[in-house]
């Protein structure tokens, strides 16, 4: 039995995506193909690799064992930086489309900006654009830009990104680039939704035992995890948690039944510690983070 799918989310050019997926970041390539059609059994119709990720291949797999309809799923992934360049980033959408199985991507984000390689990110962004000229995608973004990142693309390239997929958890929530977002009409997704960066990179506190995270969850008798997803679809972003486990996959997926309240939310917005857990993108070089993707 699958639970409600939350409200789906309109984007910039008017192609709906939903607001709540699966991510599969850390997936292991064996266990992809099982966690996904997980998913699609409990409902998620939204799934987000990256070539990066090294399990666009599984998860293809499972869309197409899967009962469900290719047309009804969205396949949202990532170009890596090593593909970043014109030509490069449309022979990088190839060797996404192939590993996946499809013709057609809903949605093709850069992984991240390459900020001592703007002129190449630009070129990249390019090609995004030519591919969704072309019908190759549905939509396209970037994900970890920062507002300067965002005006320099926008200064320069014509299609306004329908996407910004940026680390956001109550621990680190990017209000003003969210603000920005708004204004310019790009869509938030959340990625760590639930702080699982909190838990898996760190010493510190983590999300799952937030006292306040947890008071509101006994409340409603839901988890901690329930109570983050329902704060970024209230608050409009659109979330993509990630689990290997079929409990956690359907209980992140469960969340249509209840409904935070303004105080409840503000208590929430109040744990920002405004302190990034994933990897600043400025630290992000070819030299450091540019690990070849293979041919499909
Ligand atoms: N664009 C980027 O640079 C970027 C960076 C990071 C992530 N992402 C995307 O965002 C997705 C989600 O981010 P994430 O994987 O970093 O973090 P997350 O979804 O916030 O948390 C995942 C972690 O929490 C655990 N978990 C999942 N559900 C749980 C629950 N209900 N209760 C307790 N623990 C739970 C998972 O372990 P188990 O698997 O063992 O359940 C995993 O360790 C990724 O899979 C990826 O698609 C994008």
């Amino acid at each position: 039995m699958s639970t409600p799918s939350p409200i789906p989310v309109t984007l910039n050019n008017d192609v709906t995506m939903p607001s709540l997926g699966f991510g599969v970041f850390q997936t292991p390539p064996e266990e992809t193909v099982a966690s996904v059609l997980v998913a699609l059994e409990a409902g998620y119709r939204l799934i987000d690799t990256a070539a990066a990720y090294g399990n666009e291949r599984e998860v293809g797999l499972a869309i197409a064992d899967s009962q469900v309809d290719r047309a009804d799923v969205f396949i949202e992934t990532k170009i890596w930086i090593s593909d970043y360049g014109y030509d490069s980033t449309l022979h990088a959408f190839l060797k996404s489309a192939r590993k996946l199985g499809v013709d057609q991507i809903d949605l093709l984000i850069l992984h991240q900006p390459l900020p001592s390689e703007f002129k190449l990110t630009l070129d990249a962004y390019r090609a995004l654009e030519t591919l969704l000229a072309d019908g190759k995608v549905r939509a396209i973004g970037v994900s970890n830009f920062t507002v300067e990142h965002l005006r320099r693309l926008l200064d320069a390239t014509a299609v306004i990104p329908a996407v910004n997929q940026i680390e956001v958890h109550p621990y680190f929530q990017q209000r003003d680039l969210q603000t920005f977002h708004t204004e310019q009409g790009i869509h938030t997704q959340a990625w760590s939704p639930i702080g699982g960066i909190t838990s898996y990179r760190e010493n510190g506190a983590r999300t799952f035992d937030d006292p306040t995270i947890l008071a509101i969850a006994e409340s409603f008798g839901k988890s901690a995890a329930q109570v983050m997803l329902r704060w970024h679809l209230q608050e409009g972003r659109s979330a993509i948690p990630k689990s290997t486990k079929p409990a956690r996959i359907a209980e992140n997926f469960d969340v249509a039944d209840f409904v935070l309240s303004e105080d409840q939310l503000a208590a929430i917005d109040g744990l920002d510690e405004r302190v990034r857990r994933g990897p600043d993108p400025a630290d992000i070089t070819l030299e450091n983070f540019g690990m070849k993707i293979p041919e499909a």
